[in-house]
């Protein structure tokens, strides 16, 4: 058997909660394999929304395992908010939800560094979700990270010996905290780490190849976005671990040739959160009809998204990098009332025409090439199957494959769990 893996071909925010939910039932387990509580995955059904942040989007369905992957960073206090208020409504964590041994642990000073980090940069800040992810990544790669695992030897003692580096840090960039903000995080973080002991602690890399060789089928949810990678995104306003697909295989122990589909999920617009280039942005009346129409504000943060038309030079390069097989198109809808969309096809970059996302895209000028096409002016969120779709819906799904040389599989009509069209 194989792995599948969804994630994002924009900067985010791309609806991945949403069809991670919907794809689950075809699934035996699911797994989170990168990125941490930055991530604010929305899903609704039932009448009922949910924003799920490290815990991964299979949870409300039955029968599947679920799994937070070696690549995660983990907050504590952040997954004891979110676990509790799940087992409150009534989910059965502790038997669906196991944790890798080798995922980071998010420290109380992580954060306290982000935030100070982010202080440091000035004018040139990235707009981080403040949740730690780039100090916590950092220490990683620097061989001085805490592991869920090290909950199981020495714990205070390796704790310790972080904390006062971190502290150290702190005071080089003049953010010491006061005792008592400090013995209180502390004492959160300590609370949450007791109840993290009660969960299935495992090592998942052999849990997922296991499953695999029993014949068992795996979805793996991407976090962020591929336009946010650390590698490949538009850097430095990117998050701290690698989006695209091969941090699948890093960040749960998959070998590439275990990867089967590779669902490529984008807006039928363009979002992005926080500071970084944007070439398709719109400043106008039209990006504020798409922010309000998409409720185009941050799940986690509640920053205002900023919001643009299509971008399918950024697309193709993510599809690229991602071996994408199926697309997937969310928040149709939003662009029902619209006399006109354009789609972004080409750039020219400091006066040349180039079909290439730009190294600096921040320090270049980019000048986004459009063509328009008309809107369909229907509304779309009843709609049940393919058939009902209004023609020029139709073409712009059609133009949007040729151009981008991949069938777009799924399209999304709403954020319900029911507002999803399968196309055949
Ligand atoms: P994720 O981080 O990729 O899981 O996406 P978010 O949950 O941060 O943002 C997607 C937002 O769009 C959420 O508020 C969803 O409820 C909503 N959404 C998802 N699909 C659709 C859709 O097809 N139409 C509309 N109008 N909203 C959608
Ligand atoms: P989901 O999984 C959109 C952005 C932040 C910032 C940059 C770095 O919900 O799609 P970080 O806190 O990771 O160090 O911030 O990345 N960012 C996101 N933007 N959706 C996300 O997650 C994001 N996670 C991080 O706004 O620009
Ligand atoms: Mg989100």
């Amino acid at each position: 058997m194989k792995v599948d893996v969804l994630l994002g071909l924009q900067w985010g925010d791309e609806g991945k909660g949403k069809v991670v939910d919907v794809l689950t039932p075809r699934y035996d387990a699911v797994a989170r394999f990168q990125g941490g509580p930055n991530a604010g995955h929305t899903l609704e059904f039932d009448g009922k929304k949910y924003v799920l942040r490290s815990i991964p989007s299979g949870i409300f369905q039955q029968g599947q395992t679920n799994i937070i992957g070696n690549g995660v960073v983990l907050d504590p206090v952040l997954f004891t908010e979110e676990a509790r208020a799940l087992e409150a409504s009534g989910t059965d964590l502790k038997n669906r939800l196991k944790i890798s041994r080798k995922a980071h642990l998010i420290l109380p000073t992580h954060r306290l560094l982000d935030a100070a980090n982010e202080r440091a940069k000035g004018g040139a800040k990235i707009g981080t979700t403040g949740k730690g992810i780039g100090p916590t990544y950092t220490d990683k790669t620097a061989r001085n990270g805490l592991r869920i695992g090290d909950l199981e030897h020495n714990f205070n003692e390796k704790y310790a010996a972080a904390r006062n580096l971190h502290l150290a840090r702190l005071k080089a960039l003049g953010a010491e905290p006061d005792t008592a903000q400090l013995v209180q995080l502390e004492k959160a973080w300590f609370e949450a780490l007791d109840y993290i002991r009660e969960f299935e602690i495992i090592d998942s890399e052999y849990l997922i190849n296991d499953l695999l060789a029993s014949g068992k089928s795996v979805l793996c949810e991407g976090a962020q976005g591929t336009m946010l990678d650390v590698d490949f995104g538009s850097y430095p306003f990117v998050t701290s671990s690698n989006t695209v697909c091969a941090g699948a295989c890093t960040g749960l122990g998959v070998a590439p040739n275990r990867i089967g589909r590779v669902y490529g999920i984008f807006k039928a617009y363009c979002t992005r959160v926080g500071a970084g280039p944007f070439p398709t942005e719109l400043f106008d009346e039209t990006g504020k009809e798409i922010r309000d129409r998409g409720h185009e504000y941050g799940a986690v943060t509640g920053r205002e998204r900023r919001c643009g038309w299509i971008d399918l030079v950024a697309l193709r390069y993510a599809i690229m990098l991602n071996g994408v097989t199926h697309l997937i198109m969310m928040k149709s809808d939003v662009l029902d009332t619209f006399d006109e969309i354009k789609a972004c096809t080409s750039y020219i970059v400091d006066g040349k025409p180039t079909g290439h996302f730009p190294f600096n895209a921040a320090e270049v000028k980019v000048e986004p090439q459009y063509v328009t096409l008309p809107g369909w002016k229907t509304d779309l969120t009843s709609i049940t199957s393919e058939e009902q779709f209004p023609a020029r819906f139709a073409d712009y799904i059609a133009f949007l494959e040729k151009e981008l040389g991949t069938p777009i599989t799924i399209v999304s009509v709403g954020p319900d769990r029911t507002q999803t069209i399968e196309r055949k």
